[in-house]
Order: C-alpha cells, then structure tokens, then sequence
C-alpha cells in the first residue's frame, strides 16, 4: 500500500510517500522559518496562506522525483490535529479532496502520534512495548507505548514545553527562531559548571515537568550579568545557553529513567524537535547504558515536523482499515490517548 502523508500542522509544509513493502520512498519539505523569522515566532494567518501555496506543487514534485503519478497513490494521510486550525485545516481539506478525486481513502493523523512512531522509519527501530519521551514546541510528555495507538501518558509539562522554554531562552539571549538549534550550538562554547540551573520537579516523586521556574531563573541570569545593550557579552550567553541546555537535558534525562523504572521496561523512544539535540542524545546513552536500556530516535530530519512521519502512521492505520469519512475535520486540541488502537501493521519494520 502507497500512503501519500501530509503535515502542515505549524510552520512546516511536509510531503512523503510511504510504501508497506518498500519503506520510504520519498519526501520534501517547505520551511516557512524565514517568513515567520521577523514576529519572532509563528504567525497563523501567514501559516495557513503560506501552506496554501506550497503544499500542491510539493505534492507534484515529490511525485515526480519519485517517478510516480497520483493515481499510484492508493491512501492519503494527513495531520489532523494538534496544531493551528488554519494550518491543520489546508492540509486535511487539500487531503481529503484528493483522496475523494482518486477515489481512495483517507485518514486524519495525531501529530504527536506521528512524532512517536517516526523513529520507525529507521533501520534499526524499537520494538513495542516502549515508553516514549516526546519533546517538541508544544509538548514535553512521557508515554507508554504498547502498540500502535496504544498510549498512555505517565507525565506531561504543567506548563511550558521544552522546546518553548528553549525557543524563550533563545529570545532572550537575541537568538533566532526556532531557538532550539541555535542554543545547542551556542551551549558548546559555553564553559561547563560556570553557572548551575535549578533542575526542576525532579526531588519530588511523579513523571510530570515544569519549565517556567528554569526560564525565570535563566531571565535573571542574563539581566544580572546584562552589558550596556542589555545582552551579556558573547561569552557568558554561552555560559548560559550551557547552564540552561544542561539543566533540562538532565531533568528529561532523570525522568525518563524513572518511567523505565516505575514500567519495567527497557526501551525508550525520544521524538519531536527536541529530540534532535545532540547533548539530550548524549546523555540519555550514557544514562541508559548504566541500566542495560537502550534509546531509539529518528535521524535529524525526521525529529523536528516532516511528512514522513504523517505517512508512516496513516500507513498503520489505513492497513488496520480505519479511514475517515468524508467530513473535513481537524482537532487543535486532541488527546493521544484518545486514539483508537490499531492491530499489529504489517510493514517492513514492525
Ligand atoms: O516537533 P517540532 O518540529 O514542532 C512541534 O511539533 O512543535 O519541534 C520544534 C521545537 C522547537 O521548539 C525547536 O526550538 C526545538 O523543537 N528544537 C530543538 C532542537 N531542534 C529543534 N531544541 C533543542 N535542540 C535542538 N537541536
Ligand atoms: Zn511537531
């Protein structure tokens, strides 16, 4: 089975075409980084416009790059929710068309549910049960993961999610967005030990976080230590951007070791944007390794917003025979737990 998989949740416009036999045959990606890169944040009106305009002639050059036509596509996925209504909304009406017009069926996607399973799409891919750190601009939760669409959720951020609370740090350093990046390539000219952040929640019992102590606590920091431009100078924001990647790099590291634990389990799945910072991979191996587990993720690409992920799951799905109907709806806000479960999919990978 073809899955043609459609993302346009936020600020990326991804496309990817996903074969239950042959794996992956292609994807592309349109960043609106630049258009958003002014607000210094992302703009959903400008969002959704800029999703309008690229997502088709994306489709067309994935295909062609794979030699494909439409009428070879046999399922169309596409995220349905959480995200920006507009943005979800280009992408589920542009799906959903589509599929009516070939006559094929159609299924709407949880991003969340996309970010987790994409590190299936690697060579070496995690076998379920696992527990699942997902760390994106939205969410910071711990999952067990039983099955495809079998989740619950062990802890989650009371309030900031750690890829937020690294794209405010980043801002108030005068970093550009999305920040993530550019504080872990900062935090490694930072001197390690010069400053020491609080790690939060991790002296009391329970797989919740919270952020927003440790963002105030990096505020003041730099206002303490702020020159005449209101900025430190270059090298204490390295100090910093080091104090700070290291404090959450280490509460994440505490709490996935304590849901392995209180599970029994051995695996573990980190997924979203944040999973692709080098220092959280690090550490997790290191820490891991003591307790004979072992950590998977996606390659760089595939952790922060793309298609493939999107393809990959509504390939689960439209294998398991779930489609949706053909109302156009998207869901902003959407529990994983919710999902519905899907047998064992028959891929090459699981
Ligand atoms: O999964 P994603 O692309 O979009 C959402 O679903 O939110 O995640 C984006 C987030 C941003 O907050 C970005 O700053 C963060 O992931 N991020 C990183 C890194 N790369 C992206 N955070 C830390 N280190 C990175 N290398
Ligand atoms: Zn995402």
């Amino acid at each position: 089975m073809r899955i043609l998989g459609i993302e346009t949740s936020c600020d990326e416009t991804g496309v990817a075409l996903y074969d239950s036999e042959e794996g992956l045959l292609g994807h592309k990606l349109y960043s609106q980084i630049a258009l958003h890169s002014e607000y210094g944040g992302v703009v959903p009106e400008l969002a959704s416009r800029d999703h309008v305009r690229k997502l088709l002639p994306l489709v067309d050059e994935l295909l062609a790059d794979c030699q494909l036509n439409k009428k070879q596509i046999d399922g169309i996925a596409y995220t349905k929710g959480p995200g920006l209504v507009g943005a979800l909304m280009v992408g589920a009406c542009t799906g959903r068309a589509l599929a009516l017009a070939l006559d094929i069926p159609a299924i709407g996607i949880h991003h969340m549910e996309g970010h987790l399973l994409a590190p299936m799409l690697e060579a070496q891919s995690p076998a379920f049960p696992f527990i699942a750190l997902l760390v994106s601009g939205g969410h910071t939760q711990l999952v067990r993961v039983d099955g495809v669409g079998e989740y619950r959720l062990l802890g989650e951020s009371l309030d900031d999610a750690a890829g937020e609370a690294f794209d405010k740090v980043a801002k108030m350093l005068d970093l550009d967005y999305p920040g993530g990046p550019h504080i872990a390539t900062l935090a490694e000219k930072g001197e390690q030990g010069r400053f020491t952040f609080p790690r939060p929640m991790v002296d009391r019992p329970g797989l919740d976080f919270s952020f927003s102590g440790l963002k105030t606590f990096t505020l003041n920091t730099v206002v303490k230590h702020a020159l005449d431009d209101g900025l430190p100078d270059h090298q204490v924001c390295a100090d910093i951007a080091c104090a700070f990647q290291e404090a959450v790099v280490d509460t994440l590291v505490i709490k996935c070791r304590r849901a392995l634990e209180q599970e029994r389990m051995k695996t573990l799945v980190i997924a979203g944007g944040v999973s692709a910072n080098t220092r959280l991979r690090e550490r997790l191996e290191q820490a891991l390794t003591k307790i004979q587990a072992g950590v998977f993720y996606a390659r760089h690409e595939f952790c922060t917003d793309n298609g493939a992920m999107i393809a990959y799951a509504g390939c689960q799905r439209l294998l398991a025979q779930q489609n949706d109907s053909l109302a156009v709806r998207v869901t902003p806000r959407w529990n994983l737990e919710d999902l519905e479960p899907v047998g064992n999919g028959c891929n090459k990978n699981t």
